[in-house]
């Protein structure tokens, strides 16, 4: 299994927004989880399409390799932001399905852009969804916190709902990604992987600590530990 972490910049210093992403991509980080709050899906307001395009250069290794930009919608309506955050730069970007009126429509419009489309289950959202429109998903996304703030706890049933995302996948033969966002940190990813994820949201985790090297260092050898 490849395991990929995702610091989420909600919890980053918006003052120095490039040196922070440069700063966790230094650390480890394997992808650039970018939060997008409406003030009308969720009760909170963060940033837009400009930021990311702005952002978007310093996603970027020392190598020169790129890191996705993996934009996490919690907005409705859905449709005309997606397109925003496509030309914007985004690589994937996922949204909720009660926030699009036509969730098929706008997998196509996402997918359309080149970008990869996610589907995020908030904690009391069930994944039916998916039995119709499993073909247009390249990401599923389950939220382990009320979505709207950083530095949320993590709610339990999400590693219920990440085994059954996890069989869904498995049964429809696809090449999805799986990933869980909230909570999470160093003392309970391995629970999360075991669960079946592959990929990690963390935002306060890492930006609420001095050396985010430190943290990232530390969730990887808990996930290459071996399963309990
Ligand atoms: C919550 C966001 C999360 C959040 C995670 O609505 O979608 O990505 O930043 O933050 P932590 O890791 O602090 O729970
Ligand atoms: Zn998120």
């Amino acid at each position: 299994m490849t395991y990929r972490i995702a610091p989420s910049i909600l919890s980053a210093d918006f003052a120095r927004l490039g040196e922070e992403v440069r700063n966790v991509i230094a650390a480890g980080a394997d992808w650039i989880h970018f939060d997008v709050m409406d003030n009308h899906y969720v009760p909170n307001l963060t940033i837009g399409p400009g930021v990311a395009q702005a952002i978007k250069p310093h996603c970027v290794r020392e190598d020169g390799s790129k890191v996705p930009l993996d934009v996490h919608l919690m907005v409705q309506p859905v449709d005309a932001l997606a397109l925003a955050f496509a030309k914007a730069g985004a690589d994937l970007i996922s949204f909720h399905p009660e926030a699009s009126a036509h969730v098929d429509r706008t997998l196509q419009l996402i997918r359309g852009e080149g970008c990869q489309a996610g589907l995020v289950f908030n904690p009391a959202t069930p994944l039916d969804v998916l039995d119709w429109v499993i073909d247009k998903v390249d990401l599923i996304l389950i939220m382990s916190v009320n979505p709207g703030f950083g530095g949320q706890s993590f709610i339990a049933s999400a590693l219920r709902k990440t085994e059954a995302a996890r069989r869904i996948i498995e049964s429809s033969g696809r090449d999805i990604r799986l990933e869980v966002d909230g909570g999470i940190k160093v003392d309970n990813i391995r629970a999360v992987a075991d669960a079946g994820a592959d990929t990690f949201v963390a935002g306060s985790a890492i930006f609420g600590q001095p050396d985010y090297k430190a943290v990232i260092d530390a969730m990887r050898k808990q996930l290459a530990a071996p399963a309990r």
